[in-house]
């Protein structure tokens, strides 16, 4: 088999020892790709002695990195992204819930996989956690989609026995049996992966809660998606709804949903408690910057939550976040804090959508670093994409300064590559 030797700037993460700045960037770097996999990493001098029958593929400037990991995705948003004036509530029962109704139909379903998974792979990402609908086809049109692709992917049947419209409503039988049959169909299967997924506490009744509870405990190696704490009105309803519960995080907890493979969008409004809960379960929560601005829920904390050694996923939210970009959703990673008083490293934002987001889905040891044995899933961004950019990039003091410029004013245009699975896909 051919192998490839990619050489430029390199994006690495081993050998650094500074939570502020968890990354450092080899300026004559290569990755040597064998198969799927990545077989060295190292500089390039030395590789391309070492293996002269690698094909070189030469970037020069441009930065090899981690391809993009967005923790919490909805693809079934895809064509309701950027609706006006609507909060969380609002915004689900006048875009999302009709949008999602069209996703009975199969057809509709691969055509927007199809179309979501392009416009991710455009903007450097090469896997996604994704809410499907109810519909047990959306789920297999979009494993179906990342499997022609070759893509990384989790994925999971969102389910809701209330509190939604009527052709948005599963039951706690069908929503656990539809679960059950859809993991045994698909997880594992090439790069893929089934995630339990009831929507929120809100649109399950506490027997589904229940029942996708008892399914967690039958299948301990799925995932399990869902929403935790994001607006303040949601906050509310959910108390009125369990009144005996002691918090949000505790109408999963009471039912079998909390664990260490859990991924908790959004938690914004934590109590004391649920921070605790969260990190001795080892769970992970996802942050959604672009949704937690668009939607109007709030500031997370992401310094005073991974001080509290809790996981932390970092996720474009589509379509209640603004963008597909990870690139764009660094960035407003970077102003939320700001806002909280906090400056965050370029190389920690680059972490947090790669390794960091990675460690969240439980694939840390596969995807998100560049190392020799994980699976070769790379962009190559190109650090002068644009003429702002550019112009910004000739003044800058050092790499950081750069790959900052880029995170916060770069789009599509930076993705110069994107090698999937050891192959060479480009963005398409
Ligand atoms: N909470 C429950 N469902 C959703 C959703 O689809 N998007 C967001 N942002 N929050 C939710
Ligand atoms: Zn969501």
């Amino acid at each position: 088999m051919q192998k490839f030797l990619l050489t430029g700037h390199v994006l690495r993460f081993d050998g650094v020892d500074d939570p502020d700045c968890p990354a450092w960037i080899d300026s004559d770097g290569a990755v040597l790709i064998d198969g799927g996999h990545i077989a060295a990493v190292g500089a390039a001098p030395a590789l391309r002695a070492a293996h002269p029958m690698a094909q070189e593929v030469a970037y020069g400037a441009h930065l090899i990195c981690p391809g993009f990991v967005d923790a919490h995705v909805h693809y079934p948003q895809t064509a309701i992204i950027a609706s006006w004036g609507k909060q969380l509530i609002d915004w689900l029962n006048t875009y999302t819930f009709p949008e999602e109704a069209r996703f009975s139909d199969p057809e509709y379903a691969t055509a927007i996989a199809q179309t979501y998974l392009r416009l991710t792979r455009a903007a450097g990402t090469t896997t996604v956690c994704s809410f499907c609908t109810i519909h047990p086809e959306s789920v297999d049109a979009f494993f179906t989609a990342a499997q022609q692709a070759g893509q990384r992917v989790v994925a999971g049947k969102t389910c809701m026995d209330r509190n939604a419209p009527d052709d948005l409503r599963d039951t706690a039988q069908s929503g656990y049996d539809d679960s059950r049959a859809l993991a045994d169909r698909w997880h594992g299967v090439d790069r893929l992966s089934y995630a339990i997924t009831p929507r929120f506490s809100p649109t399950s009744t506490r027997d589904q809660l229940a029942a996708l509870g008892a399914l967690w405990a039958e299948r301990p190696d799925l995932l399990m998606q869902t929403h935790l704490s994001e607006q303040l009105p949601e906050i509310d309803w959910v108390r009125g709804l369990f009144p005996d519960a002691r918090d949000y995080l505790d109408t999963y907890e009471q039912f079998g949903l909390l664990g260490a493979r859990g991924l908790y969008g959004h938690a914004i409004h934590l109590t004391p408690r649920e921070q605790s809960r969260l990190a001795e379960m080892g769970a992970a929560v996802v942050h959604c910057p672009t949704s937690n601005t668009f939607i109007g829920s709030g500031l997370f904390d992401y310094t005073g939550l991974s001080a509290r050694g809790i996981r932390v996923g970092l996720a474009t939210d589509t379509g209640g976040g603004s963008s597909f970009s990870m690139l764009r959703t660094m960035a407003a990673a970077y102003e939320i804090a700001q806002l909280r008083g906090q400056s965050l490293h370029p190389a920690r934002l680059m972490h947090m959508a790669t390794a960091g987001s990675a460690d969240a889905l439980h694939v840390g040891d596969k995807i998100g670093t560049l190392a020799a044995g994980f699976e070769a899933d790379i962009a190559v961004l190109n650090l002068s994409s644009t003429p702002a950019i550019a112009q910004r990039a000739a003044n800058a003091q050092d790499i950081w300064d750069l790959v900052f410029a880029t995170i916060m004013m770069g789009d599509d245009r930076a993705i110069a590559d994107l090698w999937i699975g050891g192959r060479r896909t480009g963005t398409d």
